[in-house]
Parts: C-alpha cells; sequence; structure tokens
C-alpha cells in the first residue's frame, strides 16, 4: 500500500504473544461485568446462551478477527480502515472501518477512569480508609462522594479521584511509549501470571469461607454457587437473556472493537492464528467462568444472602465490586490484605486492557500519519483527556453509560456484523477460510466452516433486529432518561457523532493523500 518507514513491530515470543491477547479480554468485564450479568439474567440459566454465544460468535469471530489482523499486518496496517480497504475495494469499505477505531477508542475514554477507581480502592483497602462504613448506603455514600457526585465527610471534593486517573492514564501513555515488544508484551508479561496468583488467592479465600453467619446457614457460599449455577430455564424464553449473553461475549472477548485485529497484526507473516486464537478464548474464559464466576456473587451470597445479592446486582455494574465487596471485606479476617489483592487484581486485569483499547488509535495515528511513537502515545493521552473530564464531571447524569452503550453494547454488536459481511461475504468466504487455517497448528472443524458462513451472520443479524424492536428504539428516544439528564444524554451523543464525524475525515484525508481512493 505505502511504503513503510521502518519494518513493523512484532511481538518477540509465542509466550508474550498469548500472554497480551489474554491480558486484552481479561479485564473487567470478567470480574465485574459477568458476574452482575449472570444474576441479573437468571443465575444458571444464563450460562446456557452464554456458552452457545461462545461457540457460535466468539471463537468463531476470534479468529475473524485474527485472520484480518494478520492480514492487516502484511499490508503494513492494524486497523480496519485499512485491513478493510485490503479486503474489499470499494470507496466505502475504509469507512466502515472507522468503527474500529470509535469503538475502542469511546470504551478507552471511561475504562481508564474506571481503572482508576480500581487502584484508589486497592489503596484504600490496604489503608482501611473505608473500614467502619458497614452498610451499602454508607459505601454508596462513600463512592459517590470520591466520584465527586457530592461531598461527604471522605471526600470533600473530587480532587482524589481526579489524582488517581491522571496518574493512571500517565502510566497508559508511558506504556504505550514503549510499544508492542517493550510495552504492551513486557507489561502482560509480569502482569498475567500475577493476575492469576491473586484470583486463585481469592478462589481460595471465597471457598474457605463457608457460611460466615452460624445463625443463617441459608447464607453460605455453597449456596452462592447454587445461585449462580442452578438454571432458572423459563428465563431462556426471554430475549433480554439472549442479548445479555452475546453481549458478554463480545465484551469480555473484545471482540467487535477492533482491538484484536490491532493485536493480530503484529504477528509474524506465517504465525498460527488457530491455536491462537482458542487458547486466548479459552483463557479468558477460564478466568471469567472459572475466576470471575467464582469471586463477588458467592461471597455475596454468603455474606448478604440470595435476595439482597440480586438486588445489588440488578443496581448495576458497580454496586457489586464498590460497594457490597468493600463492606465483606469488613467481615473477614485479613479483609485489608483481601480488599487490597481483590482491587488489585481489578486493576491490573484493567490495565492490561486498557492499553490495548488504546493501541487502534495509536496505531492509526503511527501507520496512518506517521507519528512516531512517542508522540503518538501522547496524542492518545490527550484524546482520552479531553473526552474523559466529561464523563468523569457528568458521571452522575449519565455521560458514561451513553458512552458505554452505544460503542461498548450496542456498537460492538453492530461492527462485527459488519466484519463477518466484509470477510466472509464480500472478500470470500473460501479465501477467509484459507486464510484462518493457513500456519495453523491445530485442525479446525469444517463446521465452523459453515457456522462463519451462516450461523454467526444470521444470528448477529437476529440479535440485532431484536434488540432493536426491544429495547433499541426506547434508548434512541430516551425513554426512562430522567429530565434533568436528557440535555446531558443529548450532549453525550452529540460528542460521540463529533467523534466519529472527526475520525471519518481522518480517514479520508489518509486515502486522499495516499490515492488510495478507487
Ligand atoms: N475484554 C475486556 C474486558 O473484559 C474489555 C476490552 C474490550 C478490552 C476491548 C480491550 C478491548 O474488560
Amino acid at each position: 500500500m505505502k511504503a513503510p518507514s521502518k519494518p513493523r513491530e512484532v511481538w518477540a515470543t509465542r509466550v508474550g504473544l498469548i500472554l497480551a491477547v489474554a491480558g486484552n479480554a481479561i479485564g473487567l468485564g470478567n470480574f465485574l461485568r459477568f458476574p452482575v450479568q449472570c444474576a441479573q439474567n437468571g443465575g444458571g440459566a444464563f450460562m446456557i446462551p452464554y456458552f452457545i454465544a461462545l461457540f457460535l460468535l466468539g471463537i468463531p469471530l476470534m479468529w475473524c478477527e485474527w485472520a484480518m489482523g494478520r492480514i492487516g499486518g502484511r499490508h503494513h496496517c492494524g486497523t480496519t480502515p485499512g485491513i478493510f480497504h485490503v479486503l474489499w475495494k470499494h470507496p466505502v469499505s475504509k469507512y466502515l472501518g472507522s468503527l474500529g477505531i470509535f469503538i475502542p477508542t469511546v470504551v478507552a475514554i471511561y475504562y481508564v477512569y474506571i481503572e482508576s477507581w480500581t487502584l484508589a480502592y486497592a489503596v484504600f483497602s490496604v489503608t482501611g480508609k473505608y473500614f467502619g462504613i458497614m452498610t451499602r448506603e454508607g459505601m454508596g455514600e462513600f463512592l459517590a462522594s470520591y466520584q465527586g457526585q457530592y461531598p461527604s465527610a471522605h471526600f470533600k471534593n473530587i480532587v482524589p479521584a481526579l489524582l488517581f486517573y491522571l496518574f493512571i492514564l500517565f502510566i497508559n501513555v508511558q506504556i504505550l511509549s514503549r510499544g508492542i515488544v517493550k510495552g504492551i508484551e513486557w507489561l502482560a508479561k509480569w502482569a498475567m501470571p500475577t493476575l492469576f496468583i491473586f484470583a486463585i488467592a481469592m478462589v481460595v479465600r471465597v471457598f474457605t469461607l463457608g457460611a460466615p453467619d452460624p445463625t443463617h446457614p441459608e447464607m453460605s457460599v455453597l449456596h452462592g454457587f447454587g445461585f449462580m449455577w442452578n438454571p432458572d430455564f423459563s428465563k431462556l424464553t426471554q430475549s433480554q437473556v439472549w442479548l445479555a449473553s452475546a453481549g458478554q461475549i463480545f465484551f469480555t472477548l473484545s471482540l467487535g472493537f477492533g482491538a484484536i485485529q490491532t493485536f493480530a497484526s503484529y504477528v509474524k507473516k506465517d504465525e498460527d492464528i488457530a491455536l491462537n486464537g482458542l487458547t486466548t478464548s479459552v483463557t479468558n474464559e477460564f478466568a471469567e467462568v472459572v475466576c470471575g464466576g467464582s469471586i463477588a456473587i458467592p461471597v455475596a451470597v454468603a455474606f448478604f444472602g440470595v435476595v439482597a445479592t440480586t438486588a445489588i446486582a440488578k443496581a448495576g455494574a458497580f454496586d457489586l465490586g464498590f460497594q457490597a465487596m468493600p463492606i465483606i471485606f469488613q467481615k473477614m479476617p485479613l479483609g485489608q490484605l483481601f480488599g487490597g489483592i481483590w482491587f488489585f487484581l481489578l486493576f491490573l486485569a484493567a490495565m492490561t486492557s486498557s492499553v490495548a483499547i488504546v493501541q487502534p488509535l495509536m496505531a492509526f495515528l503511527q501507520e496512518e500519519f506517521q507519528i512516531g511513537q512517542k508522540k503518538a502515545a501522547w496524542a492518545c493521552g490527550g484524546v482520552l483527556l479531553a473526552f474523559g473530564l466529561p464523563v468523569i464531571f457528568f458521571l452522575k447524569y449519565g455521560f458514561l453509560n451513553e458512552f458505554d452503550f452505544w460503542a461498548g453494547t450496542f456498537g460492538v454488536v453492530a461492527f462485527a456484523v459488519i466484519e463477518i459481511i466484509v470477510f466472509f461475504w464480500i472478500f470470500g468466504s473460501k479465501k477467509a477460510w484459507e486464510e484462518i487455517i493457513s500456519g495453523a497448528d491445530i485442525r479446525i472443524p469444517k463446521i465452523f466452516y459453515y457456522i462463519l458462513k451462516y450461523v454467526t451472520p444470521l444470528y448477529l443479524i437476529i440479535l440485532l433486529v431484536t434488540w432493536f424492536f426491544q429495547n433499541g428504539l426506547d434508548v434512541l428516544l430516551l425513554k426512562g432518561v430522567s429530565e434533568t439528564n436528557v440535555p446531558y444524554v443529548i450532549t453525550a451523543r452529540v460528542v460521540l457523532t463529533g467523534l466519529l464525524a472527526v475520525i471519518l475525515l481522518m480517514i479520508r484525508q489518509v486515502f486522499r493523500r495516499e490515492h488510495r481512493i478507487l
């Protein structure tokens, strides 16, 4: 396409590559989002559509995204505008690819902020700052005042939250500015093993809790697992459960973001993708189902009971992690230590994911605009800060939720539909399949060819259509948004549209300059 000024970086080792992609996938989604989704959507019954989505959407799409990334790498581009252009010589393809930069960047904007809470709470656990607050309301107030929603005895203003945020943003920029091998691979090599050790320590702690209150034998870890795993089959008739489970598969495996393609674009030309893609998916599922599923919910049932745990889970993704867990730590021996382990575990999970969500923008700036690595990393930091500040200051008005919904929930499924159509139907199913199996260290059963060609796209389209009729229209028309929040939600949408427009213009400019327009 264009002459590269210097050869693209490639992952130094296979272990490093697998750890980095696993680090990309394993994030807050595994330890916070998964248990909450599971509890909200019928406990064990959720796991049925979840595993169906894993086999029919998750793993097949994982292979596609790795394959697309490897193709991109060969053409010196690691982002979807360029990759789509290689796959489909049509003027519109590059613009469709804009979503692979827009979506991860929008998610990165709020993800980095949440990441900073995890580090802050690790510190608050070890120092015992929240110790003494024994009610959920109290912990809710602690969190809200930390976020600057209103002052309390614990936090007078948002300054501590801002400082933690700026620190985390700075660390992300530092890692990104060191590049793929010295930055991201280096981070994954120590952070991922540490994360697994911490996760296993937490799981063992939970398993050995039993029933902490002898007067309430029904409040036990065992009941917690029962709650997680006993299927309520009646839920399976609700489309909501199917949508939620597919959404979780996307979020947790980082699919439909453009982020897997970017990581896969740094593999060697003939590197296996079949086994690598599968290994990273399996590692993520282990971290999610085995570790993520064995910590927050079972422990919450043991200390609060099933009814309260369901209520906590219904209240939202952060109530479990940032309100219920801190109370639990105060009730268990060595609570400060385990609190520190839990939040530091979340921090490591978030850190290895956040660098991955920023990397598409990073690669786009480096490759398409020839911006140096350091400058590109600082530019990414600037973008995150500029868009992050409104998210931080308008948190209580639903800014973050709006970003999360359009990019992290709806956007990813929509982008996955586009991807699979471009790769399997336009580029061609035979060629796409050849690409997936070339250099493979395992034999992928041929059935996946048919799944990818027919089942995955159909499944995705049904999901999108159902979603649209079930709650898409309500969301679009702001149903259920409080009157105070309406102007903020609309502003958030304008901001998002503006960001998308800028990315589209940048793509246009690049392709013009390089006469890549057809
Ligand atoms: N998969 C990550 C998680 O579970 C989120 C993520 C999405 C990370 C996209 C990188 C890219 O939290």
